[in-house]
């Protein structure tokens, strides 16, 4: 895959190109992206007038630079009007703003799964169509329906969870992926839908029977919770018809550590092998909801600082050299609007590890004035 450029920028959106061989289309799995859309080689009338026969449901995104709702309904009733004239049936999904919500593209069915259904984008004197749309119902529910939550370890987005695992980089099939801050167990659930093997431990017990639980409701929902891509890990080799066939199953994935989970003190715990990668949301100190004193903030960043230092030092005696160890670290708003991050690169360099991101831009994953973000770093073993 080969980054050719920032196409346009908006607040929150920003678009990239990318020339890529051996396509992926399976947006389900990528967590950030909320549209995937591929380069028109003909002229969006021709490709439109080329649909097979029926009704044509057409949404226009307008991109450009000081694109606004007018720019693309203009577009979009543009392409209308020639195609009606030329005796086809459309629908155009009216825009709100220049860029149809997310939201919008897939309750209109506009993630190119239908091939009558259509969302084109513009950028400029360029024309892309969609080819998926973030399934942003199926994270919310993975995210909002397990049945063991907890709001004092923070709840991580399962699109987030998804960021850091990619974030390793290409693993092996069927890699096995540590989380040693396992909490209520997104990473995993989200590893084992991607069709990895999850192992799992965290300092307290009740975590660990949260995660437990969270992977077994994960399994016996799955088919309800995910898009079909997502649930290779339960399905491998089998034929699987209903929950009653489904249960054995799962429990032989588990006994052939599909998933495996422990109680551990990630700064002392000595992990089963193997470990493919490592990806966690690494202890994030008290959850805030106003930006911290000064000396409140010092006692939060020391702590959190002992802790994930201690945990890397203790890891890195124990992963293979290039092994990846992503970890999203704490950052804490400031008066100033700016987040402060904690001060560990160095040390971490002296520990043994390749610091993929030391800039750490644009690695900061927050909503609008959280006031703890995640910062991730990206790490691999010399
Ligand atoms: C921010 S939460 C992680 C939440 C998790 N990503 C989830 O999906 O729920 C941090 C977790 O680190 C655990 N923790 C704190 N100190 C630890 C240590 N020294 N070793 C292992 N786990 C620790 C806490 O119990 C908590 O579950």
């Amino acid at each position: 895959m080969k980054y050719l450029a920032v196409l346009g920028r908006q607040p929150e959106i920003s678009i990239a190109e990318l020339e890529m061989t051996n396509f992926c289309t399976e947006i389900d799995k990528l967590g950030g992206t909320q549209k995937l859309a591929i380069k028109l080689k003909k002229k969006p009338l021709d490709f439109l007038a080329e649909l097979p026969e029926g009704k044509i449901t057409l949404g226009v995104s307008d991109y450009s630079k000081g694109a606004s709702k007018k720019t693309a309904t203009v577009e979009a009733l543009k392409l209308k009007k020639i195609l009606v004239r030329h005796g086809r049936s459309v629908r155009v999904v009216e825009n709100k703003e220049a860029v149809l919500s997310t939201a919008t593209s897939l309750h209109n069915g506009l993630s190119g799964k239908n091939e009558r259904k259509i969302e084109l984008i513009k950028v400029n004197n360029d024309w892309y169509k969609v080819i998926g749309v973030q399934d942003i119902d199926a994270y919310a529910k993975r995210d909002q329906a397990r049945p063991a939550r907890d709001a004092k370890v923070g709840m991580l987005p399962p699109k987030l969870a998804q960021i850091l695992i990619n974030l390793c980089g290409v693993l092996p099939e069927n890699a096995r992926i540590l989380d040693p801050f396992c909490g209520t167990g997104v990473v995993l659930q989200e590893a084992l839908l991607m069709g990895y093997r999850a192992y799992g431990t965290d300092i307290d017990e009740r975590m660990v029977e949260y995660t437990n639980k969270n992977l077994n409701w994960l399994f016996l929902e799955r088919a309800t919770l995910a898009p079909v891509c997502l649930r290779q890990f339960a399905s491998q080799g089998a034929s699987v018809t209903g929950l009653a066939a489904q249960a054995p199953r799962w429990s032989q994935c588990s006994r052939n550590n599909q998933f495996q989970v422990s109680v551990g003190d990630a700064t002392s715990f000595q992990w089963d092998q193997p470990i493919d990668a490592v990806a966690c949301e690494g202890y994030l100190g008290k959850p805030m909801s106003q930006i911290p004193v000064d000396i409140k903030l010092k006692e939060q960043k020391q702590e959190c600082k002992a802790i994930i230092l201690g945990f890397l030092k203790n890891l890195v005696g124990q992963i293979k050299p290039s092994t990846p160890v992503v970890v999203a670290c704490p950052a804490w708003l400031r008066e100033s609007g700016e987040y402060e991050r904690l001060d560990i690169i160095d040390e971490i360099e002296n520990m043994g590890y390749n610091v993929n991101n030391k800039s750490r831009e644009g690695l900061l994953y927050h909503r609008e004035n959280q006031v703890v973000a995640r910062d991730i770093i990206i790490l691999r073993k010399k």
